[in-house]
């Protein structure tokens, strides 16, 4: 148990996935890749452009790590316990790499940009180190490594967004789909790795976001999820000369989400994720306008103490979150709100962890990722402030934070019961044929039969809510 709560990542049923969108006769190919991927989503939808880059050179992407001539795996650093995960991996690879000698592995992602060409000393089997803003040059560093050199790209860019590049849709279950629409991080919440390992914030062309979108929606797609680690900045200036400067002026999310939510109101929106200092009044109005727009908003608090909020170079303090959640409630009742909270930040004491029990029964979360401090090399934490609660403190205190999430998002499920959701079949239950599993506009996962209803996944159906446990809504077809 503890275990689980503690390395909980936020794709938690994703870690380690491998995918092969072309598979198939892979006899054509040049070359075969298998890529697995680690992390946030963000991650996931990269590991959609490489394979894209690759698949455009004549690489075939393989599920069978077997049969690969090219092994790649896509890092998160965001925890220590995420990079242990990925060095466990690595031994295996070598393994593999004793048996088939001319097979090459690389290392993509966050910890590659960490760690720099520092991996080639540590992990002698590597072969290929490329960061998050250079996989267009991967094919000419596939090259380079089959002649016998290493090859390194950890190269930072302040304008690439592969605006242009179609990621290929991975394991997809055909209904659900994430588009990137901005890159790195500006933020420099003391914590944090992401602004070392993905670099200054640059958004993406809106043209490119919505055509992707429209293109998704063309093939069956019904939901689409911006992602961005702050969308809320999500901001872009068209070039002075272009006809969309004279007509609408600078892109805010806002206007994003509106067009987005326009091209069909049947295509469901979502984003992820909101920093609560830049969401705006006109981004919740926009949701509220469209019904299309899920009504659910992560909005990750990290701590409910202002002094520990302050040290986390958040720059919101514990009231200015609570007006915010109330401002979510005043202009969409219905709409829910999930966090992200980390225990044991440097110098946290059992007031500050009260503070923060007290800020999720305030916010009433529907659901929460909750972590405890990892120290991470570079950051702004670690160069000032020490890493001083005891592992077990901040052990006992996430099971505290977890029990009382436990106890909120049941209490959250059990005020529905009774109610008629709208919800999106995403496909069969994972338990039973027999069952659907969708979600609702709030992002709650609802199990229902399917009785004798001629439905497919991607449709839409009212479910009324019968019973529920603390994860998963259980219903019927109203
Ligand atoms: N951009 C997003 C979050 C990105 S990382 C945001 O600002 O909300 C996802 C979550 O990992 C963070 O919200 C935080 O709760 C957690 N996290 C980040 N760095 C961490 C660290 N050093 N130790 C423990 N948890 C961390
Ligand atoms: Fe990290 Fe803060 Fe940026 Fe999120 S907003 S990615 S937590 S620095
Ligand atoms: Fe991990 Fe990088 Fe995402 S550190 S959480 S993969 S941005």
């Amino acid at each position: 148990m503890l275990d689980y709560v503690t390395d909980k990542v936020q794709d938690e049923s994703r870690q380690g996935e491998a995918f092969a969108p072309f598979a198939g006769d892979l006899n054509h190919y040049k070359k075969r890749f298998y890529i697995e991927s680690y992390g946030c989503q963000m991650n996931f939808a990269d590991s959609e452009i490489v394979a894209s880059i690759l698949h455009n050179e004549g690489f075939g992407a393989t599920r069978n790590i077997g049969e690969a001539d090219l092994i790649f795996i896509n890092t998160c650093s965001i925890r220590e316990k995420a990079e242990q995960t990925i060095r466990k991996r690595l031994t295996e690879f070598r393994k593999l790499k004793v048996q088939k000698k001319d097979m090459l592995v690389g290392v993509l992602g966050c910890m590659a940009e960490r760690l720099k060409s520092k991996f080639l000393e540590e992990e002698k089997l590597v072969d290929i180190v490329v960061g998050p803003d250079a996989y267009r040059s991967l094919p000419g560093l596939v090259a380079e490594a089959e002649g016998g050199q290493k090859a390194v790209n950890v190269l930072l860019s302040r304008e690439e967004t592969y605006a242009d590049i179609s990621p290929v849709r991975i394991d997809s279950n055909g209904v659900s789909a994430f588009v990137s629409i901005m890159r790195g991080c500006n933020n420099m919440c003391s914590f944090c790795v992401v602004p070392f390992t993905r670099g200054r914030e640059r958004s993406r062309d809106p043209d490119s976001i919505i055509k992707e979108c429209r293109d998704l929606f063309e093939q069956g797609y019904k939901e689409v999820t911006l992602l961005g680690q702050n969308v809320d900045s999500y901001y872009y200036q068209p070039a002075v000369d272009s006809p969309q400067s004279a007509v609408s002026g600078p892109i805010t999310f806002s206007k994003l989400l509106e067009r987005v939510a326009l091209i069909s109101p049947i295509l469901r929106v979502r984003f992820s994720t909101s920093h609560p200092k830049d969401i705006t009044d006109d981004v919740l109005h926009t949701m509220a306008k469209y019904e299309n727009i899920c009504k659910y908003i992560h909005l990750p608090v990290q701590s409910g103490s202002t002094r520990i909020l302050q040290l986390m170079n958040r720059t919101y303090t514990r009231e200015w979150y609570m007006a915010k959640v109330d401002r979510i409630r005043q202009i969409m009742p219905d709409c829910g709100i999930s966090s992200d909270i980390i225990t044991g930040f440097c110098t946290e004491e059992e007031q500050d962890h009260n503070d923060t029990l007290d800020i999720m029964e305030y916010s009433r979360y529907d659901f929460s990722y909750m972590f405890f401090y990892s120290e991470r090399p570079g950051t702004l934490a670690q160069k000032r402030y020490k890493d001083d609660i005891p592992e077990e403190v901040k052990k006992k205190r996430l099971v505290e934070i977890v029990d009382a999430q436990n106890r909120l998002s049941l209490a959250s499920n059990k005020k529905d019961i009774g109610k008629s959701f709208k919800v999106l079949i995403e496909g069969d239950s994972k338990r039973s044929e027999k069952n659907w599993t969708g979600r609702t506009s709030q992002n709650k996962v609802i199990v229902f039969p399917k009785e004798n209803y001629e439905l497919k996944k991607g449709d839409y159906v009212t479910v009324r809510v019968k019973d529920c446990t603390q994860a998963t809504l259980l219903g019927e077809i109203a």
